[in-house]
């Protein structure tokens, strides 16, 4: 068995990253380490660079379909993955998870329509609604005993007749949480009885970590699947997110029959020759190293964990039960958001995501993605323990 290397320190700066050629432009200075987006520094995993190879060699890169081997790769890794059967008809390549999420508010809802999300959270699920006229209702998770849980009681009070939407993120980012069964189940039977669409970002859903089990939304009861649509990807899971692969799955042929027929008046169901090649390959060959990264991911997680224990007891990480994105709580600093920023920017040089840009809820953190070399790490920390202890 191939033993995948995740050490290596590959230089990005210079490709046009947004992780490492925007620092100046985001942070206001280039010297720092880059542990902010999501995306991950690995090495891209050499069966997707060699399918990708293989179809250069071609030379001619003329419009290009949407072959068989795209779709039996998706079915046969859901299948794998969650056992969860999808027929081939319910999918659609899209371009983009978020950009699937702005076609679904355009498709499914009206100006001044409310939709809601649940703080903290990916920042464009606020961001989107907002710009396309949207009203964005927080139903804000709520911390017991150092878990995430969803408030029910006041999700059901948000929802009137304008209310169209609710976009879930599962598993959850910030914070990698996996959402249970039932959660699940209750958040279907509630959105389905007040005529609330959910749309299910599911892009983390590869990575979650042994020991956990990912429900695929529109799998966990039939109100979920017809109240639904499913948005996945290969992007985060095999660093591909700049070639832009993501996909939905809709299993309600009325939702299908509309949300397709929207994708397909504006030809944005269609995908590019690099996408298809890299699904398929990631899908057909990825699973060895899916486990091997995520144990690297866990490994660097045990690690950031066991360093701040030790050396900035202060700041605890959320535990993460999914992806490579973690939540750092730093409210016993007792620094204003803006000191925290600045401690972090100024004082040990990290460029992380500043917690308050997924939600009120969100100050007093800050977001750390550990896909990266454990050597990024080893170095990040002690710059950040010196700060703090300053
Ligand atoms: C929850 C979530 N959804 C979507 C995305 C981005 O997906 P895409 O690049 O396909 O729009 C990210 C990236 O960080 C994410 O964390």
């Amino acid at each position: 068995m191939r033993q995948y290397d995740f050490d290596e320190v590959i230089e990005r700066k210079g490709t046009s990253s947004v992780k490492h050629d925007k620092l100046k432009l985001l942070f206001g200075r280039d010297d720092l380490l880059s542990l902010w987006v999501a995306d991950m520094d690995f090495r891209t995993p050499d069966f997707i660079v060699k399918a990708l190879k293989e179809r250069c060699d071609h030379e001619v890169f003329g419009y290009t379909f949407a072959p068989d081997s795209y779709f039996e790769s998706i079915t046969t890794w859901v299948q794998y993955r969650y056992h969860w059967k999808v027929p081939r008809e319910w999918i659609s390549y899209i371009p983009g998870i978020v950009r699937g999420v702005s076609f679904a508010l355009d498709c499914f809802t009206q100006p001044g329509d409310k939709v809601i999300i649940q703080p903290p959270v990916y920042h464009p699920f606020r961001l989107v609604p907002e710009a396309l006229g949207r009203e964005v209702l927080d139903n804000p998770l709520r911390l017991v005993n150092g878990r995430y849980e969803m408030d029910f009681e006041h999700l059901e009070s948000l929802m009137d007749e304008r209310c169209k939407v609710l976009i879930l993120c599962s598993p959850h980012n910030p914070g990698g949480i996996v959402w249970n069964k039932d959660t699940l189940i209750r958040l279907a039977e509630i959105c389905h009885r007040h005529g609330v669409l959910v749309i299910s970002d599911e892009i983390h859903a590869e990575m979650v970590f042994p020991g956990n089990t990912q429900s695929p939304f529109a799998s966990v009861s039939e109100l979920a699947a017809v109240n639904s649509l499913t948005f996945m990807a290969p992007s985060k899971t095999f660093n591909i997110a700049g070639i832009v692969s993501s996909y939905a799955v809709v299993p309600d042929p009325v939702l299908r029959e509309k949300f397709f027929a929207y994708l397909q008046a504006r030809e944005l169901g269609e995908g590019t020759i690099f996408a298809y090649t890299a699904t398929t390959a990631a899908y057909t060959y990825g699973a060895e190293w899916l486990q091997q990264m995520r144990q690297y991911v866990i490994a660097n997680m045990n690690y950031v964990d066991e360093y701040l224990k030790n050396h900035i007891p202060q700041i605890k990480v959320y535990p993460a039960q999914a992806s490579f994105l973690l939540w750092l709580d730093c409210r016993e600093l007792k620094l204003s958001q803006e000191e925290l920023v600045r401690l972090f920017v100024e004082d040990a040089r990290l460029a992380l995501n500043d917690g308050r840009i997924f939600g009120a809820e969100g100050v007093g953190y800050m977001r750390l993605n550990i896909g990266c070399p454990r050597a990024v790490l080893e170095k990040a920390l002690p710059a950040l323990a010196q700060a703090v202890n300053k």
